[in-house]
């Protein structure tokens, strides 16, 4: 079955995105559709290198406008080299993150400002956007919480977003709320609340139709 879709999954830290990411490429393998799946910062052997400096180090390693700058030059590799090429061979496309994290980390969280990211991001992408976006909603502390146990577990050394302060994580909450209501068609808010198979059901929801529109087409 054909696909074309992309399909960012965007939240703060700690929402599941990963978990529900391969429940949901298993579900669409099911149905008979190639998946191709990916991750931001990084997707791309170069955009990887830029994750890595992005995700490691002193939390003032970076000024916001230097991150979105790195985020930037990385996803265009990133789209150039994967994302586009697989929706050309007619796969579905699910990122773990995509322009909006800059929207909300840099642009609201940093306060870098949200028209100056926006503006980044169409001098680099053009119109080119996800056709979906899950945004996985829980409380900035429960994902916190959920998060530093994960790092504790994998000692990764990524967590240099986990360790700016509390404000700034609920402000990356209101910012993906606040997307929600700016781009009702394309960004569905999806609670990450409640076990793993009910978070998967709430998002195969809003999936499913789109496997029913390209049967049918
Ligand atoms: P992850 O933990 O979901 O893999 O994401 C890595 C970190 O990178 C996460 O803390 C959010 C951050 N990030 C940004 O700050 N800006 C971006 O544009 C992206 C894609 C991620």
């Amino acid at each position: 079955m054909r696909g074309n879709f992309f399909i960012s999954f965007e939240g703060g830290e700690g929402t599941g995105k990963s978990t529900q990411i391969r429940l949901l490429q298993d579900r669409l393998s099911g149905v008979g559709c190639t998946v191709k799946v990916t991750r931001e910062p990084g997707g791309s052997e170069g955009a990887e290198d830029i994750r890595t400096m992005l995700v490691t180090g002193d939390t003032d390693r970076w000024t916001p406008m230097s991150e979105a700058l790195l985020v930037f030059a990385g996803r265009v590799d990133h789209v150039e080299r994967v994302i586009k090429p697989a929706l050309k061979r007619g796969e579905w496309v699910l990122s773990d993150r995509f322009f909006d994290s800059t929207v909300a980390y840099q642009g609201v969280g940093g306060k870098l400002g949200v028209d100056k990211v926006r503006a980044l991001q169409h001098l680099a992408l053009g119109d080119f956007a996800p056709d979906l976006t899950l945004v996985l909603d829980i409380p900035a502390e429960e994902g916190l919480a959920r998060a530093g146990v994960r790092e504790a577990d994998s000692n990764s050394g990524e967590d240099r977003f986990e360790r700016v302060g509390d404000d700034y994580h609920r402000s990356l909450r209101q910012s993906y709320l606040d997307m929600c209501d700016e781009h009702p068609e394309r960004c569905k808010l999806v609670s990450a609340l409640g076990t793993v198979e009910e978070v998967a059901e709430r998002i195969w929801q809003q999936v499913s139709p789109l496997v029913i529109k390209r049967e049918c087409s």
